[in-house]
């Protein structure tokens, strides 16, 4: 099975996602566990149009008082199938901790919505210290989890590597993750995927799919990537 995961980030107003969902008509995901992660305020829409639909946050906590945060039970009454945890984003703007994390990981099994682990290196960083750590966050006993793999220099930048580096990064998250907890997930890659860089990505032997920011945005470019993974 190969994952699509379509991050529009904080992007697409509701009078622009009318014409967004129109277009979408003309893509064929057939063999894709497609996914979108909108913002918030366009969770209800595409769900009532029948499409998978993800959060790009949850709150750590259960529920309450929390002005602006949005719990894992009010995405499961949303009917939210998955939700993005440890997005770079969030951990370098918003200073999301891997206690954050963790706690959020929880929120989200209680509910049944399958977290999407974002994990990956600053170019300066020593990468298996740093991947280690932030797989750390899984549960000594995790339920369903996706893990998406994201060199922090690769998001939104065109930079990217070469095929091997990656499937090395990919081989070593499963590795440690599979000797670790005694399962197996999928693991994702994504950085500055696109519709002109997909037909050498999708040959990253261990990818089990990509997690697509910028070129999600567009239609025509989510079709050319289509065509060429399906
Ligand atoms: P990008 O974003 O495709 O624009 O690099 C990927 C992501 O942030 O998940």
């Amino acid at each position: 099975m190969k994952y699509l995961f379509l991050n529009h980030k904080m992007n697409i107003t509701v009078t622009e996602l009318q014409e967004y969902k129109e277009n979408l008509k003309n893509v064929n995901w057939k063999n894709l566990e497609v996914c979108i992660f909108p913002s918030f305020i366009n969770i209800s829409y595409l769900i009532k149009e029948k499409y998978k639909v993800g959060a790009q946050n949850v709150s750590s906590f259960e529920s309450g008082s929390f002005t602006g945060e949005v719990s894992a039970k009010q995405l499961k009454s949303l009917k939210v199938s998955y939700c993005l945890v440890g997005h770079s984003e969030r951990r370098y703007k918003f200073c999301e901790q891997e206690t954050d994390i963790k706690e959020k990981i929880k929120e989200l099994e209680k509910q049944n919505i399958i977290p999407v682990l974002c994990v990956g290196e600053l170019q300066q960083e020593e990468k298996e210290e740093i991947l280690k750590k932030q797989l750390s966050v899984i549960d000594q006993n995790p339920k369903e989890l996706i893990i998406a793999y994201e060199p922090v220099y690769s998001i939104g930048t065109g930079v990217v590597l070469e095929n091997e580096k990656i499937e090395e990064t990919i081989d070593f998250i499963k590795e440690y993750v599979s000797k670790r907890y005694q399962k197996n997930f999928p693991v994702l890659y994504g950085g500055s995927v696109d519709e002109n860089n997909i037909k050498q990505l999708k040959r990253i032997k261990n990818a089990d799919g990509f997690l697509i920011g910028k070129a999600s945005l567009t239609v025509e470019k989510i079709i050319k990537i289509v065509e060429e993974i399906r």
